[in-house]
């Protein structure tokens, strides 16, 4: 047997048996695991067995390290002025990095901002970005430094260069059940972002029945163990538990987000949208010293917004990545859905509205699936409103009726009419610092 087989069987026997691995294993078998030269059987084997046993703080670390060591991250010295990103465990109707990116970038910050595609329930910011016509997400890494040069902040796919062993892992993750993993997702997520080069961080983890997570205990792991991972690679880290049991905003469904994060940097957004972007904005400009307090960076967001700068700022994002200048592509076909009777407006399983966008066509089951970016809802009514019977719930924008059905009694499952109000759960749920992990 030749020394790095024997190698690998011993780095398998370490973690069936719920010992540690050490970090001269660990890169060592990550660099090979990026490169695509470590037989799956091998790697699923592990990933089972992590899944199993978790990993002790020291050992994530290393982990974490070699995931980035895996490739190359991106090198943003020649930018002066602070680097900073948000990442969010995604939710329904989570269209805020799309205006958080230009506002932080308007604001003096520079945005080199990774992201992911939809799959299941919720959609992915790049293919929200992509519903405008000619935009592109997949950008080699001279083409990120450009944008970046050009407009400060940039959205974009994980470059093939960035934490390689990622991408293997998380794709056979995808195939074998084994995603719901913490120590997985969070050194996942944070390989990512430590390698984009970053000086500040925000994490937004939502919790609530929209949410990946929905049980608030490892909703709040989940987000100590992101933001100490991200500490130990020194990047100035915290993370915000948000609720994610109602749609965030009005606007599900691709296109339609778009237009929303628009009227959000014309200040016309709606509040739910307003609170959080103004909120991370805020974290990252005080984090990274572009802000002398929470006052002073609340007041540069503020004025951003409204002298139209951040607005500009998203449309010279966008024209650099592509953006032809067409309008967003609207469906052909609106319903009206109406309540089927009186009562207070609130959300039961909140996953369901990105299921019902689902099935008009605007989501994935499986990661090759085609996107229709003109579906989707919008709601004229959000929860706590009271409503009489016959009043518009909500628009389903669909086309030719292509999973109406199927998305009204998607809808008709997550809407709740009650007789009184539940009292409903603030935006800003609890926010994390580092060295509160317990
Ligand atoms: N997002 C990621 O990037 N990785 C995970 O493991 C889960 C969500």
């Amino acid at each position: 047997m030749s020394a790095d087989s024997e190698r690998l069987r011993r780095i398998l026997r370490i973690k069936r048996d719920g010992g540690a691995l050490e970090g001269g294993d660990q890169a060592w078998l990550l660099e090979r695991a990026g490169r695509g030269e470590v037989e799956e059987a091998a790697l699923a084997t592990l990933l089972a067995s992590i899944w199993f046993h978790g990993m002790e703080a020291p050992e994530l670390a290393g982990w974490t390290r070699g995931m980035v060591a895996s490739g190359r991250s991106l090198d943003l010295s020649s930018f002066d002025a602070p680097k900073v990103d948000k990442h969010s465990t995604g939710g329904i109707g989570d269209k805020v990095s799309l205006p958080l990116a230009p506002l932080l970038a308007s604001m003096g910050m520079v945005v080199p901002m990774i992201s992911g595609r939809g799959l299941g329930h919720t959609g992915g910011t790049l293919d929200k970005l992509e519903a405008v016509p000619g935009v592109r997400t997949e950008l080699g890494e001279d083409a990120v430094l450009d944008v970046l040069r050009d407009a400060g902040a940039v959205i974009c796919a994980q470059t093939r260069d960035v934490a390689p062993a990622d991408r293997t892992l998380y794709a056979l993750r995808d195939r074998v059940e084994l995603v719901e993993s913490l120590p997985l997702i969070a050194s996942s997520i944070v390989s990512k972002k430590v390698a984009e080069d970053i000086d500040a961080l925000v994490l937004d983890v939502k919790a609530g029945s929209g949410a990946f997570l929905t049980d608030l205990d490892r909703v709040r792991e989940l987000a100590r163990t992101m933001v100490e991972l991200a500490e130990a690679s020194e990047v100035r880290t915290s993370a915000r538990i948000t609720w994610m049991g109602r749609p965030l905003g009005r606007a599900v469904g691709h296109a339609l987000e778009v237009e929303e994060s628009r009227a959000a940097l014309r200040g016309e957004g709606p509040p739910d949208l307003a609170e959080l972007v103004e909120a991370f904005a805020v974290d990252l400009a005080v984090s990274s010293g572009v802000a002398a307090d929470e006052e002073a960076a609340v007041a540069l967001a503020r004025e951003r917004i409204e002298s139209g700068a951040a607005a500009e700022r998203f449309e010279r994002m966008l024209h650099a990545q592509g953006a032809t200048g067409e309008a967003l592509p609207e469906s052909p076909d609106v319903h009206e859905l109406t309540a089927r009777d009186a009562g207070i407006l609130g959300f039961g399983d909140v996953r369901e509205v990105g299921l019902a966008v689902r099935e008009l066509g605007g989501g994935r089951s499986a990661p090759s699936d085609a996107i229709d970016p003109a579906v989707g809802v919008v709601w004229e009514r959000a929860a706590g409103d009271r409503v009489d019977a016959g009043d518009l719930l909500c628009r389903v924008h669909h086309r030719g009726g292509r999973g109406l059905e199927a998305a009204l009694e998607r809808l008709e499952r997550a809407v709740r009419l009650e007789d009184s109000a539940a009292a409903e759960p603030p935006l800003l749920l609890e926010r994390i610092e580092p060295g509160a992990a317990g």
